[in-house]
């Protein structure tokens, strides 16, 4: 938009499975989101992280760290195993962060919004992913905390919205990272 400086922020969704809630989830979110950011996906479905790989790094690893690198800012829509969050989310964390000293993470504002059908909304997830979240100093918003429980019936197959107080406070979440990622988002060169 002219006038309007924008944020190139990539959204990073924790499940592989075609069915995924929380990819619905991050669909709506994208959808919510000001016109100050402009959201793509990024896929995580990658090999999982050996150093020994580094020497000829499989092009997902390589592909994954050019799709973040040129990204402002980072948006995560983790469900929640077993009290944490999945694997395949942590080891594109891990990719990210290597080789030492070009982690593509560092100083990029964040927002987690952890999703799940149970009552509890993914919050040990949402707290794992702060916990890795401050070695890359990713700097994660704080407040609204978003926490999606009983999500198996709030969104359509393709983002939308089934209740009016889960749309506001996907708007109030948006509207907040927005403000979060024009803060905080590094000066390109
Ligand atoms: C789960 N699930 C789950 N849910 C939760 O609220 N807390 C948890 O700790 C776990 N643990 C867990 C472990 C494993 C291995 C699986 C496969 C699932 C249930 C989970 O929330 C549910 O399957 C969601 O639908 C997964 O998210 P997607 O794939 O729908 O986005």
């Amino acid at each position: 938009m002219p006038g309007i400086k924008t944020f190139d922020v990539a959204v990073l969704v924790g499940s592989l499975r075609k069915a995924s809630i929380t990819r619905k989830a991050a669909l709506a979110l994208m959808a919510a989101a000001p016109a100050s950011l402009t959201c793509r996906m990024v896929g995580v479905d990658l090999p999982l992280y050996n150093e020994d790989l580094e020497a000829a790094p499989p092009p997902a690893w390589t592909q994954f760290r050019q799709e973040m690198a040129s990204a402002d800012a980072v948006l995560f829509a983790t469900p929640e195993y077993n009290r944490s969050m999945p694997g395949n989310l942590k080891n594109a964390i891990d990719v990210g962060s290597r080789p030492y000293g070009h982690s593509v993470w560092d100083g990029k504002p964040a927002a987690i919004v952890s999703v799940s059908p149970g009552k509890i909304g993914g919050m040990g997830a949402n707290f794992a992913l702060r916990q890795a979240l401050v070695f890359i100093n990713t700097p994660v918003m704080q407040q609204p905390e978003a926490y999606i429980g009983g999500a198996a019936d709030l969104f359509g197959d393709d983002g939308t919205v089934k209740n009016a107080d889960t749309a506001k406070f996907l708007d109030a979440t948006m509207t907040a990272f927005a403000r979060w990622v024009a803060a905080l988002a590094p000066a390109k060169d």
